[in-house]
């Protein structure tokens, strides 16, 4: 009991103290606890060396110290105070990163997290061994000469700090100085959305335009709130279960609305250089994306709102030339793909899938082992790149 109160009283005055000196908005106590982070069941709980045993799984300070000592000694990783009174350093490189104190095989929660596997893993179904990432870190780390990864420094020097354009033209703007994840994340908040099961009413994410709040819970953020005619894609290896509950719902009513997430940065209005050094033809700018129906200034996309039909399309794609808008999720991994560029999934539409480079041979696996049975052109027009990709015009992407 005593042990008890001692312990309620230091975190009550810890979690004061944090607020007043972080002198910013605290995170409500009711979102935090029903967040993955601040669970107190499944949530932070750190275990380094001379970090006391004591505070409670999901307390803040799991994350926050106060001073760089706890206890009169310093836990692991030592140095600091740092930003954010967070216990190590909150972003250092592409693989250097305080999430990934944590979020990789060997980090500091106890019992280490099992669960952070890739897209196509996770809301896609294929578990085909070297597929998929099995933790965040691993999907973070194709930056050598197979597969790709979202590429965190351009996102630090691009998006963080900048003023920002959502697809509708309206400016949005982060902190400078927050952790690259937490453009796609808010740490306060964030839910767990799958364990065995997939629940669509709880989020991982927050749209970078509206970092405090989730995006996806409510049936208003979802697929089929903005698009109608989504055809969620097949569950890997059926053809009666879809994306991303393997189970029978198709319209996208349990999907959040991936694409307004990724379209509040790659939309007509945001000049994006990337120095990602997986970009084919890289360090560039970025192909600016028309999710739309109307032109604005880059020509709309067939597999987007324009919806073109396709005259050959594999199932669940029917009936021939019915529309289609695709979720950029469909075909991309939001983190990093093991195998393939351009983030692109190792699975499409139930179906593994290769692009390791972009010769004809990647497309051709692309395009037609997942979604068309052939193009209406000569199926061996030699050249697939120079014509087929995001803006490349009607018919062409
Ligand atoms: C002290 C360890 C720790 C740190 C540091 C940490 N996390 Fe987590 N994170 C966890 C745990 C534990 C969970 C819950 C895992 C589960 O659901 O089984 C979690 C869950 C999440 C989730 C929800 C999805 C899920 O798997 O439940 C997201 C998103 C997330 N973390 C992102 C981040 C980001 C971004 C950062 C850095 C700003 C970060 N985490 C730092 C331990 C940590
Ligand atoms: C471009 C946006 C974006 C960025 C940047 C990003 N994430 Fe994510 N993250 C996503 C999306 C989208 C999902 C998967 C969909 C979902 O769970 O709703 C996801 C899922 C997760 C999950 C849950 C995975 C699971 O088990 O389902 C964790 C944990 C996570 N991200 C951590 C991180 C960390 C750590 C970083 C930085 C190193 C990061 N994310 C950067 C968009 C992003
Ligand atoms: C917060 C802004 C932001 C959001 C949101 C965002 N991205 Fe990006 N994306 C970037 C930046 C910055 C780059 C350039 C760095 C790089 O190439 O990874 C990029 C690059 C890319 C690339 C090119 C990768 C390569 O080969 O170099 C792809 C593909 C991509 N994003 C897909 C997505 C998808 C899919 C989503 C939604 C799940 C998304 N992005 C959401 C900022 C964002
Ligand atoms: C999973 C790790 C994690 C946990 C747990 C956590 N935080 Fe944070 N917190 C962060 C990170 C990372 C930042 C720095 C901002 C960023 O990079 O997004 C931050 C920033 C803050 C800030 C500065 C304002 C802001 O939101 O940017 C305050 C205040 C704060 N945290 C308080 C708390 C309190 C109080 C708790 C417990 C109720 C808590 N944090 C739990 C990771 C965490
Ligand atoms: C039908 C599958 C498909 C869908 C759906 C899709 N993409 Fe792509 N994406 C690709 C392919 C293939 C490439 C490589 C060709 C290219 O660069 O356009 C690519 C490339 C990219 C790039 C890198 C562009 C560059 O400069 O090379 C970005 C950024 C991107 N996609 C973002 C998105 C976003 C955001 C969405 C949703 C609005 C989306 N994609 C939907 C297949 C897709
Ligand atoms: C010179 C430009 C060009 C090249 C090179 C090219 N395509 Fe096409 N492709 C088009 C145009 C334009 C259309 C739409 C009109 C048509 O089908 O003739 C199209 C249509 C398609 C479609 C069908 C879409 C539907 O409506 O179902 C597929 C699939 C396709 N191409 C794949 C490929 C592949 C794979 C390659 C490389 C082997 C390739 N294309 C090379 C320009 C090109």
């Amino acid at each position: 009991m005593r042990h008890e109160n001692i312990k309620g009283r230091r975190s009550v005055f810890f979690l004061i103290l944090l607020s007043i000196t972080l002198c910013s908005t605290s995170p409500r106590a009711g979102t935090y606890l029903k967040s993955a982070h601040g669970n107190s069941t499944i949530g932070v709980n750190r275990t380094s060396a001379g970090f006391p045993t004591d505070y409670a799984t999901g307390n803040c300070a799991h994350c926050h110290e106060q001073h760089s000592s706890i206890q009169g000694a310093e836990p692991v990783p030592t140095g600091g105070p740092n930003n954010f009174l967070l216990f190590d350093e909150n972003y250092t490189s592409q693989t250097i990163n305080f999430c990934f104190d944590c979020h990789q095989a060997n980090g500091y929660q106890t019992g280490g997290i099992t669960i952070n596997k890739s897209y196509s893993y996770n809301f896609g179904g294929n578990t085909n061994s070297s597929s998929y990432d099995s933790n965040i870190k691993d999907a973070f780390s194709h930056i050598g000469t197979t597969g790709s990864s979202h590429y965190l420094p351009s996102f630090v020097s691009q998006v963080l700090g900048k003023t920002m354009y959502d697809a509708d033209g309206v400016a949005w703007s982060l902190p400078a100085n927050i952790n690259p994840c937490d453009a796609c994340h808010n740490p306060h908040l964030a839910q767990r959305n799958k364990n065995t099961t997939y629940d669509p009413t709880k989020s991982a994410i927050s749209r970078p335009s509206d970092h405090n709040n989730l995006w996806g819970d409510n049936t208003t953020e979802r697929m089929s709130a903005d698009f109608s005619d989504y055809q969620a894609p097949y569950w890997y290896g059926s053809n009666t279960s879809y994306e991303p509950a393997n189970d029978a719902t198709t319209t996208g009513s349990n999907l959040p609305n991936y694409v307004r997430l990724c379209t509040d940065c790659h939309n007509e209005y945001n000049t994006i250089y990337s120095e990602n050094p997986r970009l084919p033809g890289g360090p560039r700018n970025i192909r600016k994306i028309c999710w739309k129906t109307t032109y604005v200034s880059v020509v709309p996309d067939a597999h987007g709102a324009y919806a073109g039909s396709s005259a050959y399309p594999r199932d669940p794609y029917n009936p021939p030339y019915s529309p289609h808008t695709l979720c950029c999720t469909d075909c991309h991994e939001p983190h990093g793909s093991a195998t393939n560029i351009y983030l692109i999934r190792s699975s499409i539409n139930g179906v593994s899938i290769s692009v390791p480079d972009t010769t004809d041979t990647s497309w051709r696996n692309f395009c037609l082992n997942a979604c068309h049975t052939r193009p209406e052109h000569d199926p061996y027009k030699p050249g697939c790149s120079n014509c087929h990709y995001h803006g490349g015009g009607r018919g062409g992407f």
